[in-house]
């Protein structure tokens, strides 16, 4: 049986103060024994947001790291400065990186293999454009980036990855792919891990699916047999999460 989990993203969102505001409304409601549930926040939130939730079983998680461990990388933030103040999850390849940050494949594997050579648990975005879903192509696009990403990464460490599953189409826009829609890819996707790692591994990876879940839409995804939880923009920074995480 692998654990769901639940991840809200908050991206560019609340500065020091809103954070530890917003953590501590949503921590006492949250329930942590169904579900692994993880907070990415903001790296300047990181250290008010891990003391916020240090009673709690809520993880810590950041949004982006660079792939080499230190050096003359302006602006850029390391896999051990991040394992340093107490992050465990990282997202990375989000689809805002790869369209606004000039994010590959080739540096989503690199942060893969390095988040993984660190001790941080990489949730790694894939998904298809809108343009991509009409051309039906999304299953081949999916396909492709999961390969790449996880070129190179051991069969031990595959079983650590969480996936999310995010169509662009549905991210920050507030149409949910339909239960059926999100199953048929986050299936896809467990099929090419069989293929690349076999099916020990298959079975333990963890799938989430991403794209507008509120706490109305939560259950029925979350309940699809290859959907293992959610990556949360949107409604992770207000009380709808608790409804997510509960769902
Ligand atoms: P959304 O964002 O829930 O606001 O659509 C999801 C994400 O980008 O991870």
């Amino acid at each position: 049986m692998r654990k769901k989990i639940i991840a809200g993203n908050w991206k560019m969102n609340k500065n020091h103060n809103e954070a530890v505001e917003l953590i501590n409304s949503l921590k006492s409601g949250i329930d942590t024994d169904k579900s692994d549930v993880v907070v990415c926040v903001p790296y300047v939130d990181l250290l008010s947001v891990k003391e916020a939730i240090k009673d709690t079983n809520i993880s810590l998680g950041a949004q982006n790291m660079h792939f080499e461990d230190a050096g003359a990388y302006t602006g850029e933030i390391s896999a051990p400065m991040l394992k340093e103040i107490g992050v465990k999850y990282v997202v990375l390849g989000h689809s805002e990186r790869r369209a606004y940050f000039g994010e590959t494949d080739e540096t989503v594997n690199k942060k893969v293999i390095k988040a993984l050579q660190s001790d941080l648990i990489p949730i790694l975005c894939v998904g298809e454009s809108l343009e991509e879903r009409e051309l039906n192509i999304t299953m081949e696009v999916v396909r492709i980036q999961v390969k790449k990403a996880l070129a190179n990464v051991s069969k031990e460490d595959a079983k650590k990855v969480v996936i999310a599953y995010e169509p662009i189409w549905a991210i920050g826009t507030g149409k949910v792919a339909t239960k059926e829609q999100a199953e048929e890819v986050c299936k896809e996707i467990r099929t090419v891990i069989e293929e690349c790692y076999g099916k020990e591994v298959a079975d333990v990876l963890r799938i989430q699916y991403g794209g507008s879940v509120t706490g109305d839409s939560a259950n029925e995804l979350f309940n699809m047999p290859n959907i293992d939880g959610g990556l949360v923009g949107g409604a992770s920074l207000k009380d709808d999460f608790i409804k997510v995480v509960n769902y």
